[in-house]
């Protein structure tokens, strides 16, 4: 029986089996519930999606929330809304911890307003002990899905409407990849895109591979075209996603490299920048390099996250290069992209990292000289091989090296930043600035920020930003006419 809406009735229609035409019969079905429970609450209803975690989620979020607005939801904060949704990320353990959190809170103002819906997507779900737990001891919630059926959403939502019970649809993996899907971009001028989706590298520390799956690649027609629209609809900055951009096009049926890639997308007229991310060191090509330093387009920034600087623990985790080899790697980068700027992601304490392996990354951190870099305490992952390592570190060991390092690594990342004071630069102007109202935030080709004096309108503009000072992780600037 339907609990929720009991007025409605179960339509006999026949349901297509094909995606995305199931997808949108379900948006059409659960427009008809929203639109039941606008009438019974008298004001409209409103969603919010919470994203976790890294940027694939975030992409993922934009698809969950165009979903959400075709059927008929308004998007509000956190606060207010009927519907909310957590799309969580679990690649270390603190993120879990923060969404039991927040869930806990959550309990007391769903039993008062019994019309509300809670939905938990992505990665933490596809960890069977999460889902078994929540299903034992967070009876609230509404709808749970992983990251492999976030297309269903849709349908998951008129299945719950439908029923008085926990809707769970947790898929182990998968080869599909759904096109053509709504979605809502977070900015109008740039947009993050999807080239590949799940990881083959299984790093020891790493859950990823687990809850993300096998890698597969989209269709370079289909990415070219989505890109297309979107140039159209006036985006001039695209970030490409995937776990391990560099291994893009192993796994299609006509196969081909990412540095081709960047090639047919450099061709589409309008795109200004191309960004991309996560590069793996030991799949970073040769051709890649060239196609870099040749394009007009590709931003000059690369994250290359190098994880340690000791080969010994680089072996331990399953990274498949050497310090050596990474160093060399830099080198030649910066031979091809002389200005390019240079960010990664470090773990400290991995297990069995001594104090001279440790030494070994400050002295790769010193040699590379990143513009940032993303440090994290190791966290154990039930399930990957680095778990069950013996001498896992002392916490207090762990945490004076992670202070140690962020602070080689900040006055490093100031000095690195600073040396483009008194330059002018290309920058994409993104918002008005949080701090001062007549300022405008921007973007340079290489991922740091400036703030100059502008109007509103020229945000979603590439303009020129003559650099006057520098304070420490972003500069002030003067608009150039
Ligand atoms: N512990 C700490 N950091 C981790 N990362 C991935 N797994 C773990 C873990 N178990 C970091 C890596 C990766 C980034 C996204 O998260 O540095 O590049
Ligand atoms: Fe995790 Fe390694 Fe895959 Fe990155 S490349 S997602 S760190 S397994």
């Amino acid at each position: 029986m339907n609990m929720m809406n009991p007025d409605i009735s179960l339509s006999n229609e026949t349901v297509p089996v094909s995606e995305p035409e199931r997808q949108y019969y379900y948006i059409e079905k659960a427009k008809t519930y929203v639109e039941a429970l606008r009438e019974r609450l008298g004001r409209p209803v409103t969603f919010c999606v919470t994203t976790f975690g890294c940027q694939m989620n975030a992409r993922d979020s934009e698809k969950l929330r165009g979903i959400l607005e075709q059927i008929g939801y308004i998007e509000a904060e956190e606060e207010e809304a009927d519907f909310i949704i957590y799309n969580t990320c679990t690649v270390r353990e603190n993120a879990n911890t923060r969404v039991y959190g927040r869930l806990g809170q959550l309990k007391p103002r769903k039993q008062k307003n019994p019309h509300m819906m809670i939905g938990l997507c992505g990665c933490m779900m596809q960890e069977p002990e999460v889902v078994e737990k929540l299903k034992k001891s967070y009876r609230f919630v509404d709808i749970i899905f992983g990251t492999h059926n976030i297309f269903k959403f849709a349908e998951l939502i008129v299945n719950r409407f439908e029923s008085d019970r926990m809707v769970i649809d947790i898929w182990k993996d998968t080869d599909q990849i759904i096109e053509d899907l709504p979605n809502d971009r977070k900015y109008a001028f740039k947009s993050g895109v999807n080239i590949m989706f799940g990881c083959n590298n299984f790093c020891s520390y790493c859950i990823v591979p687990y809850v993300r799956g096998r890698e597969r690649s989209r269709d370079p027609k289909a990415i070219v075209r989505e890109i297309q629209k979107m140039v159209a609809d006036g985006v001039v900055e695209v970030m490409l996603l995937g776990q391990n951009v560099n291994s893009y096009g192993k796994t299609l049926e006509q196969p081909m490299t990412f540095a081709q890639l960047l090639k047919e997308i450099e061709q589409i007229e309008g795109l200004e920048r191309i960004r991309f991310m996560t590069s793996h060191p030991k799949d970073l090509s040769d051709e890649l390099i060239q196609v870099m330093g040749e394009s007009k387009k590709i931003c000059k920034h690369l994250h290359l996250p190098v994880q340690s600087g000791s080969s010994r623990i680089l072996k331990k985790m399953n990274r498949r290069y050497t310090k050596e080899q990474y160093l060399d790697l830099v080198e030649r980068i910066r031979a091809a992209v002389p200005d390019i700027s240079l960010t990664t992601d470090i773990i400290v304490g991995f297990p069995g990292e001594t104090e001279e392996d440790f030494q070994e990354t400050l002295d790769v951190v010193r040699k590379v000289r990143y513009d940032s870099a993303f440090t994290f305490i190791y966290s154990k992952r039930t399930g990957t091989p680095a778990a069950a390592m013996e001498d896992q570190v002392p916490e207090d060991v762990v945490k004076d090296r992670f202070d140690r390092l962020l602070k080689e690594v900040q006055t490093i990342a100031a000095e690195v930043c600073s040396v483009h004071e008194g330059t002018t630069q290309t920058v994409l102007a993104e918002s008005v600035s949080d701090h001062d109202s007549t300022m405008i935030t921007g973007r340079m080709s290489n991922n740091l920020l400036v703030h100059f004096k502008g109007e509103e309108t020229l945000i979603g503009k590439l303009v020129n930003v003559h650099l006057t000072e520098c304070k420490g992780f972003y500069y002030l600037g003067e608009l150039v006419e």
